[in-house]
């Protein structure tokens, strides 16, 4: 079995190093500095991943993991790593993604944005699944590469409270007629509420419905149902409660969304990464600036409480909606517009037909914002914000605004939104003249 020293991470928190044939080499839970014996599972033509056989010179970084059920569960891979070191680690993920795909330096690099390593999950999806073979109902993440649901009785991410209910869960749904067909649980904690929604893929039963409600009453929190898609979503129990919100005193801000509105799962960290956000982009009164995949208006309310003028553009009719009710319920209606289309088929017109800008910002899903980049013209605003959760498309896209586009990448860094995973969230500034 070879030896190697592993010299940096992947962004699926993996050990690189290279074998004797110069191929590339993934090995699962390695780590950089470390020398390992590693046993190859699979072979590519240009990788290779692999397993570590045995430790030979561990990292000083190396931790025990606190988690039980770590090396099954696919909810985290990165505890074995102390959590200060994964900020540094995300860190270097971005810098290599910007150098290998776009071949970029970043002009500055931001202090990461670290907070709580544990129980930030303020939002989360749980699987389901009834295994008579496993004394029952599991709920949980799912296993490691796999569909199975992890057999965890605790979880070290989610909040206490959440954690806590874990086992309650499993016997709720235990007795539940449903509980064959009861695939998941959308969890969504806010500022005062938690909610969960439960997806049940046939009709409760009256008897279902008593014990729902006694678990919402024991537990202090909202149950939800959900016959069909997101928007089928109701709550079942109490009659009345308040909605979900979260708040962003710095910019006197309070946003209301509904349990499966994509909202940012770490709200401690969204607080500090807006105020980078807004440092960066620097917001005046007077201007116009765009908020591309701004959803239910995150990055575009604290912009507009500044004075200037948002443009908000949003794949999804129903965040769109949500952003239009968010400011005006924060007195911003005068302040913002939102529209919603599908900016992976944006042109050079339809970002014209926006008006002028002065700024932007951009917060796209994984696959990046490619499209928009490619539509911006002459006339596209000299200071882009991105904001992303995935460092390859952030770079691919990086590649154009600089080498097509005439951008500088005048800064980036990491915000640690999801410690524990390999999960890496970045904000980048680019600027033109
Ligand atoms: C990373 S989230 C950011 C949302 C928001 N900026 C925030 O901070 O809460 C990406 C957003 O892009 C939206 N989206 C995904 N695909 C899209 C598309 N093709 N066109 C427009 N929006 C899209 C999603 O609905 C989601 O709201």
């Amino acid at each position: 079995m070879p030896i190697a020293t592993i010299h940096s991470l992947d962004n699926e928190g993996r050990g690189i190093t290279r074998s004797a044939e110069g191929k590339a080499v993934f090995v699962e839970g390695a780590l950089p500095g470390e020398a390992v014996d590693y046993t190859v599972v699979r072979k590519k033509k240009t990788y290779e991943q692999a397993e570590i056989h045995k430790i030979v010179r561990p990292s000083a970084q190396r931790v025990t993991p606190r988690c039980a059920f770590f090396e099954k569960c696919g909810g985290c891979s990165m505890q074995h790593l102390d959590s200060n070191a994964q900020a540094a680690a995300k860190q270097r993920v971005l810098e290599n993604a910007l150098w290998h795909i776009a071949r970029l330096k970043a002009g500055i690099i931001y202090p990461a944005i670290i907070g709580a390593p544990w129980g930030y999950r303020y939002r989360a999806r749980i699987g389901v699944r009834y295994v008579p073979s496993k004394g029952g109902v599991l709920v949980g993440f799912h296993e490691k590469r796999s569909s199975y649901i992890a057999d965890m009785t605790s979880c070290q991410i989610l909040p206490p409270h959440i954690s806590d209910m874990l086992v309650p869960l499993r016997e709720l749904i235990d007795g539940l007629s449903v509980r064959e067909r009861l695939p998941q649980i959308e969890i969504a904690i806010g500022d005062t509420e938690t909610v969960l929604v439960f997806r049940n893929l046939v009709d409760v039963e009256a008897a279902d419905i008593v014990r729902l409600r006694t678990f919402a009453e024991t537990h202090a929190i909202q149950v939800w149902l959900q016959p069909s898609g997101p928007a089928s979503a109701y709550r079942l129990h109490p009659d009345t409660a308040p909605a979900l919100t979260y708040s962003m005193p710095e910019f006197d801000v309070t946003m209301t969304f509904r349990p499966n509105d994509f909202t940012q799962v770490n709200v401690p960290i969204n607080r500090v990464l807006m105020r980078r956000a807004m440092h960066l982009l620097d917001p005046q009164p007077g201007e116009r600036i765009a908020d591309l995949f701004c959803g239910l208006g995150n990055f575009s309310l604290p912009i507009a409480r500044s004075g200037a003028t948002v443009i908000g553009v949003e794949g999804s009719d129903a965040l769109v909606a949500r952003a239009g009710e968010n400011a005006r319920a924060n007195g911003l209606a005068e302040h913002t517009e939102f529209y919603a289309a599908n900016l992976f088929e944006a042109t050079e017109d339809s970002i014209a037909a926006l008006g002028r800008l002065d700024k932007l910002l951009i917060d796209p899903p994984r696959d990046g914002a490619m499209a928009v980049v490619r539509a911006l013209g002459p006339d596209a605003p000299r200071r882009i914000v991105y904001v992303s959760c995935n460092p390859a498309s952030l770079a691919r896209d990086a590649a154009v605004l600089v080498y097509e586009k005439g951008y500088r990448l005048k800064g980036a860094g990491i915000a640690n939104m999801f410690p524990q995973t390999s999960h890496v969230e970045s904000i980048a500034l680019f600027e033109r003249d």
